[in-house]
Formats: C-alpha cells, sequence, structure tokens
C-alpha cells in the first residue's frame, strides 16, 4: 500500500479545494466493512440533534449505502455534480432526520471513470455547500484509492475507522504510513468499532498510538469507541439509522458520547452500555 500511495502522490499534487467556514470531517478506514457507513450516518444525526446543520456526503466508490441505511431511493447522486449544470443544491437530499445528504452512485463504472478534474468539480461545488451548512461529513469508503485520498485531502480532519482485529489495525496503520507521505493531511482522530469492553478501546488505541509513534512519529487523536451492539445489525436490517431505531442501545450511548468529543475536543469517557448492553454481553 505504501508503493500504491507513492504513486498516488505522484499523481496528485497535494493541494485541493478546501472549505473555510464549514468544519469537514472524513470519515474512513484501512479495512473494508469495519462500519464507517453506520458510523457516518450516525454521527451525522447525533451532530444534528446537538444543533449543527450537517451534510453526510457519500463518496464510496459504487456502494449508495447510505441510502440504503436509510431505506430512501433517490436518482440523484454525487457524480451528477461533474454536469456543468448542475448545482449542489440540485443534488442534496433532504433526509427524515434532519441532516441533509448527497447520496452516492450505486454503480461502480461512473465512479470509477471519474477523472481528477471531475473530482476537483464535484469538490469545487461541494464547497458551495458551506452557506446552506456548518458541518460536512464524508464517508469516503476503505482503503486507499486515488478518490478516497482526494476526499480526505479536501476535509480538515479525519476520522479514522478500526475495530481491534489484528488484521483492521494493521490496516489502520498502513493507512496512517500513506497519510505520512502526503502533505496537507488534516489530524487523524481514532475511533475504534465493536469494542465490547472499556479495556479494548484503551488497549487498542494504545497499541496502534504506540505503533504509529514509534515507526512514524505520528500521535494520533484517541477520540473514542463504540460497543459491539446487535442492535446495528438490527437496524442496517430495518434500514433505519441505529441511533433512531433504539436510542438507547449500547452503540447510540457510544455515538452520543462520540458527538460531545468531537464537538469538545475531548476523548471520549467511560460509557455504560446500560441494562439492556449488560444482558446482550451476557447471553450473547
Ligand atoms: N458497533 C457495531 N456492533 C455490531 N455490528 C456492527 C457495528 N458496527 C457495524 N456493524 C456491522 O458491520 C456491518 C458493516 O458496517 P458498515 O457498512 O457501516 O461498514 P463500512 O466500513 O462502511 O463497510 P464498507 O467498507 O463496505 O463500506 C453492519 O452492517 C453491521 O452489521
Ligand atoms: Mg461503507
Amino acid at each position: 500500500m505504501a508503493d500504491q500511495a507513492t504513486r498516488l502522490r505522484n499523481l496528485l499534487d497535494g493541494r485541493t479545494n478546501r472549505i473555510e467556514s464549514a468544519r469537514v470531517i472524513a470519515v474512513t478506514s484501512g479495512k473494508g466493512g469495519v462500519g464507517k457507513t453506520n458510523l457516518a450516518l450516525n454521527l451525522s444525526i447525533g451532530l444534528q440533534k446537538a444543533g449543527k446543520k450537517v451534510l453526510l456526503i457519500d463518496a464510496d466508490i459504487g456502494m449508495a449505502n447510505i441510502n440504503l441505511l436509510m431505506g430512501r431511493v433517490t436518482q440523484r447522486s454525487i457524480m451528477d455534480l461533474v454536469k456543468y449544470k448542475t448545482r449542489v443544491e440540485d443534488v442534496i437530499e433532504e433526509s427524515n432526520f434532519g441532516i441533509k445528504y448527497i447520496s452516492g452512485v450505486a454503480g461502480v463504472d461512473k465512479m470509477l471513470n471519474a477523472s481528477h478534474e471531475d473530482l476537483r468539480i464535484i469538490q469545487r461545488k461541494i464547497v458551495d455547500a458551506s452557506n446552506m451548512v456548518d458541518t460536512i461529513v464524508i464517508d469516503t469508503g476503505a482503503g486507499l484509492s486515488r478518490y478516497v485520498i482526494e476526499f480526505i485531502l479536501f476535509a480538515r480532519e479525519i476520522l479514522l475507522v478500526t475495530t481491534s482485529e489484528p488484521a483492521s489495525m494493521a490496516d489502520a496503520y498502513t493507512i496512517v504510513k500513506a497519510y505520512n507521505e502526503f502533505q496537507g493531511i488534516g489530524r487523524v482522530k481514532l475511533v475504534v468499532n465493536r469494542v465490547r469492553s472499556l479495556d479494548e478501546w484503551n488497549a487498542t488505541a494504545d497499541q496502534l498510538n504506540q505503533t504509529t509513534q514509534k515507526f512514524l512519529n505520528v500521535f494520533l487523536d484517541p477520540l473514542g469507541y463504540v460497543y459491539e451492539d446487535k442492535e446495528v445489525a438490527t437496524a442496517v436490517k430495518k434500514q433505519e439509522p441505529f441511533l433512531i431505531h433504539n436510542p438507547n442501545s449500547p452503540a447510540s450511548r457510544c455515538v452520543r458520547e462520540l458527538v460531545k468529543s468531537i464537538l469538545n475536543g475531548t476523548r471520549m469517557p467511560p460509557v455504560s452500555k446500560g441494562w439492556r448492553g449488560v444482558l446482550q454481553g451476557i447471553f450473547g
């Protein structure tokens, strides 16, 4: 992946469009399937409930998962922004949860054919959205494709999601190593998803941070964690954000605290799983 990063660095010039007036947070990961889309969606809803005006952007290639998680269908997508006449307000959708969103593309081909210049056009138009919202959350998809890098460079803050599994941590490390090759990368904040205990969160964050500090001289902001929670899968099946589906489940409790951590810049405090969460832990 590091070689790939060197190639990507040569491809991109490190400079990109940047938004000054809104907070832009890219949610990303090394390994796929670690919970980015769920986190991006539920954090967006949580931030909106905390008084922010949030735009969520599905910038994952070919997946268009945010629609699915909200049980919605739309014909408009981020790729329409490439068209000369399409303005950002033409592709912004209103959700049932207060947040605005821009859908991803459901076909891989369209996005894969997007050129560097196309992505620049898309980003320039997203900058226009900063008149309408104060927080923009971008689901970048996993790994180190040039699409991911383009959106990472676009954001001021990076929320790197991992689980405590060694493969997921190894890929998170590789991603941070690759970031190091780029200039202008924002601060990297770490979220560990699907932890079973506070100890698991602390151990994962510490281990990853010790490695990045030792070998890369990079400090990751240990932002917080989300508990392993069956209600997440249930909510996904019902096509409802888990924060809405069950606001008291362990994962929802964590998201609310994560929102506070994002807003206050503090490390997330210990979160109680609640009695249902404790029962889940005992009876699986
Ligand atoms: N905290 C959690 N507890 C239990 N299950 C979870 C949790 N977070 C995510 N999952 C499970 O992981 C699945 C994948 O989550 P999600 O689609 O958000 O991952 P992703 O990182 O966006 O994946 P991709 O890389 O494919 O885009 C969910 O459908 C859910 O079943
Ligand atoms: Mg996803």
